[in-house]
């Protein structure tokens, strides 16, 4: 399968976060394949959580049907769970993370959730600045989860009553 062409950004693209739907997982594993390689999750994965109850996955999508990045989260009140959240790579720092993540946090709140976690490549600064602007916080540690010497970090944010942190579109 070839890849599709980059989105290229520019001010008349116009992107915008819906829900994901069945058409949309071909592109949503591929550009997983590109971004998160060996750890991608297979298009089976991504039905499997589409099929679920409580999970919410929204995807950035351009005027032209490109997928462009996106997100999902897990509850189980009072706790829920960041699943993944990717932007494709020409169109990062553009503040679609953050718009994303935020999507994410109301999503849970509405969820009746008091407490939003995740777990992060502990050499993923741009995530783990993204996270840290939005509230979140390093709880614990896994050693070496993502490979030898690639170590996780839980993070967690607390919902009740915490205003969103950093910018909004
Ligand atoms: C992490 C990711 C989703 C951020 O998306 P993004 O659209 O680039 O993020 P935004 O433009 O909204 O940036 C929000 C904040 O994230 C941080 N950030 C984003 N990219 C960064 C980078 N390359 N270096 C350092 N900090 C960065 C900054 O704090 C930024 O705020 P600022 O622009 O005010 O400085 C994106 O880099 C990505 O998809 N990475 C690959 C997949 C991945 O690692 N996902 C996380 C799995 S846990």
């Amino acid at each position: 399968m070839t890849s599709p062409a980059p989105v290229t950004p520019s001010s008349d693209l116009h992107v915008q976060v819906e829900a994901m739907r069945w058409w949309h997982i071909q592109a949503a594993a591929q550009l997983d394949r590109t971004l998160f390689e060996h750890t991608a999750w297979s298009e089976a994965q991504f039905w499997s959580e589409l099929a679920r109850s409580n999970r919410h996955y929204v995807v950035l999508v351009t005027s032209t049907g490109q997928v462009c990045g996106y997100a999902g989260v897990a509850w189980v009140p009072p706790e829920a769970d960041v699943q993944t959240i990717a932007v494709a790579s020409s169109m990062q720092r553009c503040g679609w993370g953050a718009r994303l993540l935020e999507h994410l946090i109301d999503v849970a709140i509405k969820a009746q959730c008091r407490r939003l976690l995740l777990e992060v490549r502990a050499d993923s600064t741009a995530a783990i600045n993204l996270y840290t602007q939005h509230g979140f916080v390093r709880i614990s540690k896994r050693s070496s989860y993502y490979g030898p010497g690639v170590d996780a970090l839980i993070m967690e944010r607390t919902l009740v009553d915490q205003p969103h942190v950093g910018r909004s579109r």
